[in-house]
């Protein structure tokens, strides 16, 4: 039996220097120290034996045992440091190396483009940018604007109200009376902006969708003013070639007030399917401010006047690139925009 020990010990550790795996390991722990390992069969043929025998037999398996147990922490330990070597080998990450050279570049949504080209085409005409919260006081969004509660003309847009006082503003037109109460005039900004409507979406509504209101106060202001730079900045945006009309037209914070087109610029005034025949395109809604509108804002119409203008940025971009669906403006679907 002790001869069958240590041949038994001299073979596993044989064997146990040549392992170099875990699954390996625990085959050989199974095999020798397992609960019908070799060491542990010869330990229950012990039963047979006499108790000096069992004594002795006891003393030198357990050394065994002990050793085998031993030698095999030993290996586990160099396998597992081995192991972890060949891993962190695998997953190692050059940082040095040059990142590919074909990352593509991300770009400005057409909206941004769109707003920044009229922001600064009217910078450029002495304007600022002025900004005003998407969340606005019911009184701010209309009543000061000209359009007392019971108004019919706040009919012409649906609102989203938080409660009685609270609306998300449907245009960009209160950040005026934000300005009117605060700025010293004179004073000509850009207020861009997104706005909100009750609107079922479709190919032209949105919900949500993009504003950006012009306003300049001083003294003396005229409708030949309000011509000379609607005109100026739509030439600018769309080209010096683009015509532009007045048309009267009725907003209770303007008096007078117009809608503005400009020659179609699809094909160039002859009548499209765009202009749907007419040769032109509504493009802008403008005004000489209510007087009302400056007094509810604490400033004497005596004293100051004021043009203002309120343009869809949207549909700004969507003349420009001949986009048919505002839907798309929103989405953010990466196929559309990569092409701006
Ligand atoms: N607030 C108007 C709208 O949302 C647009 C507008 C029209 C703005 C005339 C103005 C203006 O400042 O003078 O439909």
């Amino acid at each position: 039996m002790i001869h069958s020990l240590e041949e038994i010990k001299k073979n596993m550790l044989i064997k146990l220097d040549t392992i170099e795996n875990g699954a390996e390991l625990e085959e050989w722990y199974v095999s020798v120290l397992g609960r019908s390992g070799s060491l542990t069969s010869i330990l229950r043929g012990m039963a047979g034996l006499s108790k000096e025998e069992r004594a002795a037999m006891g003393k030198s398996a357990n050394l065994v045992k002990q050793e085998l147990e031993a030698r095999f922490a030993e290996r586990k330990a160099k396998v597992d440091e081995y192991m972890q070597e060949m891993r962190f080998k695998k997953e190692a990450i050059d940082v040095t190396e040059p990142g590919k050279r074909d990352v593509p570049l991300g770009r400005l949504h057409p909206l941004t483009q769109v707003y920044r080209e009229i922001r600064d085409a009217l910078v450029g005409m002495g304007f600022t940018t002025f900004d005003g919260p998407e969340i606005e006081y019911d009184d701010y969004n209309f009543t000061k604007l000209n359009l007392p509660k019971d108004h019919p003309a706040r009919d012409m847009q649906d609102t989203f109200y938080i409660n009685e006082n609270v609306v998300l503003r449907t245009h960009t037109t209160p950040c005026e009376a934000r300005a009117l109460m605060t700025l010293e005039p004179p004073f000509r900004l850009a207020i861009p902006g997104r706005v909100f409507r009750v609107d079922e979406v479709d190919a032209s509504h949105s919900p949500v969708f993009m504003q950006l209101e012009g306003l300049v106060v001083d003294k003396n202001i005229s409708f030949g003013d309000l011509k000379g730079t609607v005109s100026a900045f739509i030439n600018a945006v769309f080209g010096s070639e683009v015509k532009t009309r007045f048309r009267p037209s009725y907003f209770p914070f303007t008096e007078p007030s117009a809608e503005v087109d400009m020659s179609c610029t699809i094909c160039g005034g002859k009548g499209c399917r765009v202009c749907k025949g007419t040769g032109w395109l509504e493009i802008l809604g403008c005004g000489i401010t209510n007087p009302h509108e400056l007094e509810n804002c604490g400033l004497d119409p005596k004293e100051w006047n004021a043009f203002a203008f309120g343009v869809g940025v949207d549909r700004v971009a969507s003349l420009k690139y001949g986009i048919s669906d505002i839907r798309l403006q929103y989405e953010n679907d990466a196929r559309f925009l990569k092409q701006f």
